[in-house]
């Protein structure tokens, strides 16, 4: 039994090591404070929010043991530095801070804490809109390029101490701030535009990229931004839409040449339409440019068959 509990202690990737993890009463911050307390931290859990966020406390730990509910409006920074004197005051020591809600003055006082014991993780909760622009409003895609932007020049200016410092990119994932700006319910969410299929961006996904980040897996990787969001950033959902479609027109027109092997004119006009295709892939043609020549190769097709058509 005792060898059991030892085994298991030594698989708990943040067996002693003290967390804060602000916005932590709801969403992508409770999931993630949950998931810490699982892995063996000690655990401070700050939000706005009192009543959820002791209940979230108590459900991890009744005797308030191995977790403290702080109250903490990231925008004030006596809370913030308040929260993080919690840490140390109740626990010894700060080792990771999840800045998930507010990372400039969460940066701050987990970097004045964590420099005399030259080590600590801090991450922050940013977005795929700190990467592209077009799918929030200018105001939150501006503020999660900062957010990026401070990660950055943190993870420079605190690499001397042995500290790391990373962000964390979600795509939409059903929390109520996403239902609240999508104005949809949680099937709803699901149902967006996603380019990795059956899988769903669930805030385990984004707590498990932060307990990468926090514990010391990642113990080489600093100014980091880790998108979890199956490929949406890379890719142009419209020419990848295009690309399928004419894919599957060239497809039907090798069915057809199949069939009518002697004409020559058509294995030419298919190769036409390759080349077509690959264009619209490179070169981010809009989608009635791309359809319009195409058009014309089927249309030229019809008239080369006759009135009795292609099959
Ligand atoms: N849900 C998504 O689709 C999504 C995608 C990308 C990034 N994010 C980011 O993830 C983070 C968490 O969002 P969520 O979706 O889990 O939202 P949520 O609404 O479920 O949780 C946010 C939590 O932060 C707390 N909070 C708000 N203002 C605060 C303040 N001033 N001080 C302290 N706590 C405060 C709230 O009380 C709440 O508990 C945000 O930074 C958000 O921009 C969310």
């Amino acid at each position: 039994m005792a060898s059991a509990s030892l085994v298991s202690s030594a698989l708990k990737r943040l067996q002693g090591k003290v967390a804060l993890v602000t916005g932590a009463a709801s969403g992508i911050g409770e999931c993630t404070a949950r998931l810490f307390s699982k892995q063996g931290a000690k655990l401070v859990i700050a939000d706005v929010q009192d009543e959820l966020g002791r209940s979230v406390c108590r459900e991890l730990d009744a005797d308030d043991a191995h977790c403290s509910f702080v109250h903490c409006d990231v925008t004030a920074e006596e809370d913030v530095q308040n929260a993080v004197n919690t840490a140390v005051s109740k626990y010894g020591k700060l080792d990771i801070m999840f800045n998930n809600a507010g990372p400039f003055l969460g940066t701050k006082h987990a970097a004045r804490v964590m420099i005399p014991n030259r080590r600590g993780s801090i991450i922050t909760t940013a977005s795929i809109c700190s990467v592209i622009g077009g799918v929030a409003s200018h105001a939150y895609t501006s503020s999660k390029h900062g957010v990026v932007g401070l990660m950055k020049n943190t993870a420079v200016e605190l690499g001397q101490y042995g500290i790391r410092v990373n962000c964390v990119s979600p795509y939409v994932v059903a929390t109520p701030l996403a239902k609240d700006f999508f104005k949809l319910d949680d099937d709803g969410v699901y149902r967006l535009y996603s380019n990795l299929k059956e899988a769903l961006l669930k805030p385990e996904d984004v707590a498990q990229a932060a307990l990468y980040l926090a514990s010391d897996d990642s113990q080489y990787v600093s100014g980091h931004n880790l998108v979890v969001d199956g490929g949406f950033t890379v890719v142009n959902p419209v020419t990848r839409t295009l690309y399928l479609d004419i894919n599957g027109i060239c497809d039907l027109l090798q069915i057809i040449l199949s069939q009518e092997k002697s004409i020559f004119r058509l294995n030419e006009l298919v190769r036409t339409l390759r080349q077509q295709l690959l264009q619209c892939r490179c070169s981010n043609e809009t989608k009635n440019s791309t359809f319009g020549p195409l058009t014309e190769h089927v249309i030229e097709l019809e008239r080369l068959a006759g009135p009795g058509g292609l099959g």
